[in-house]
């Protein structure tokens, strides 16, 4: 597929914001892609346009049931000006699992890869180059067609736009405070729960801002049936090392297949650590906290990188965990990750791939 370019002019493009005071998701770039799907005819060829507001019907199906799926990946500056990508296929692969449950096209992988390369090789100098932060990049996809039978739709726009970022959590890389939620609910198996549809953000909103209003930065998700099973923490996966072993609720159907989780789970292993993915309550994880076993948690993803836990609350009682501190397994899996992402590290995985240069 030809992707078509919509140069913008010299003087219009952005002033870039300043370095340190990214924040996450607040600023845009000039660029984004987009790429239309009718059926019957497929997906339109993608173009490269100025970033800018849609015209959308407001009986657009996306604003009525909510087929919107999307994907979070990054891009970070290395040094002599190098820019790379972290498992980008693994993102579209699972956006492709996204769109076969919520009734959406597949997109074509190959092809959309390629696309995204040649935006970011426009958007280049939007990579910000201090260290920690990255472009962050958002693949989209909605429901286009103006109907309001319930009904998967024969339209969709899908679309990438990129945002610098700095860290995620206001705490920065520091240990984060968490609290057990069993008042509410994330996902059940059987739903949307592992994957990234936007209304699984939406219902979360209300149990973050109750545990934010407690003194909590995000939210410790219980399963749904029992509420008694680990699932996710906010919007990243769950890790803990409890006596060497480090543990991490199996993707049941309701937790989402984080792709830096399963870094994570890769990075262990070949360091030797036993990596146990499987059911765990947490009344087992309150009990190995009282009892001095438990040793680290960590969230995992894109967004958050890898985030310690400093404190748990559950039923109102507050865990330190290690001491209000990051713990030395989070911190090397922090420094390996970035290392590989930022192109320090060497790359045994072969997980980096690099963002070449525009042809002017
Ligand atoms: C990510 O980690 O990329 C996410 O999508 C989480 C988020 C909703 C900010």
């Amino acid at each position: 597929m030809d992707v078509s370019v919509e140069r913008i002019a010299e003087k219009e493009l952005k002033a870039k914001p300043a370095g340190k005071k990214l924040g996450f998701g607040v600023h845009f770039t000039d660029y984004m892609l987009v790429m239309s799907y009718r059926e019957g005819a497929g997906w339109a060829a993608p173009a490269i346009k100025k970033y800018g507001a849609f015209s959308l019907d407001p009986a657009a199906m996306v604003l009525h049931y909510g087929q919107a799926i999307f994907e979070g990946l990054k891009a970070y500056r290395g040094r002599e000006d190098r820019v790379y990508l972290f498992r980008p296929a693994d993102n579209l692969h699972r956006m492709n699992d996204s769109a076969v449950r919520m009734c959406m096209p597949v997109i074509p992988v190959d092809e959309v890869l390629a696309a995204m390369q040649q935006l970011l090789s426009l958007e280049r100098d939007w990579v910000p180059d201090i260290g920690g932060a990255s472009l962050y990049i958002r693949p989209t996809m909605i429901a286009t067609e103006a109907a309001l039978g319930v009904r998967p739709a024969r339209e969709y726009l899908f679309f990438i736009i990129l945002s610098p970022v700095g860290a995620y959590y206001p705490e920065g890389f520091n240990p984060v405070k968490i609290c057990v939620t069993d008042k509410y609910v994330r996902a059940v198996r059987g739903g949307v729960g592992n994957v990234k549809t936007a209304g699984n953000y939406a219902a979360s909103i209300i149990a973050a801002l109750e545990a934010q209003a407690k003194g909590y930065t995000q939210v410790l998700w219980l399963d749904a049936v029992e509420r008694r099973y680990v699932e996710e923490i906010g919007t990243s996966n769950i890790f803990f090392l409890i006596k060497g072993e480090l543990i991490t609720p199996a993707l049941s159907g309701s937790i989402l297949p984080g792709i830096t989780r399963d870094s994570v789970i890769k990075l262990a292993r070949s360091w030797g650590i036993k990596v146990t993915e499987r059911p765990i309550t947490i009344n087992e994880v309150i009990a190995a906290l009282e009892d001095g076993s438990l040793a680290e948690i960590f969230a995992s993803g894109t967004a958050a990188v890898i985030s310690p836990v400093g404190a748990l609350n559950y039923k109102d009682r507050e865990y330190p965990v290690n001491g209000e501190t990051t713990g030395p397994l989070a911190q090397r899996l922090f420094d390996e990750l970035q290392g590989i992402q930022y192109g320090e590290r060497r790359d045994h995985f072969g997980w980096r791939v690099p963002v070449e240069h525009a042809a002017k």
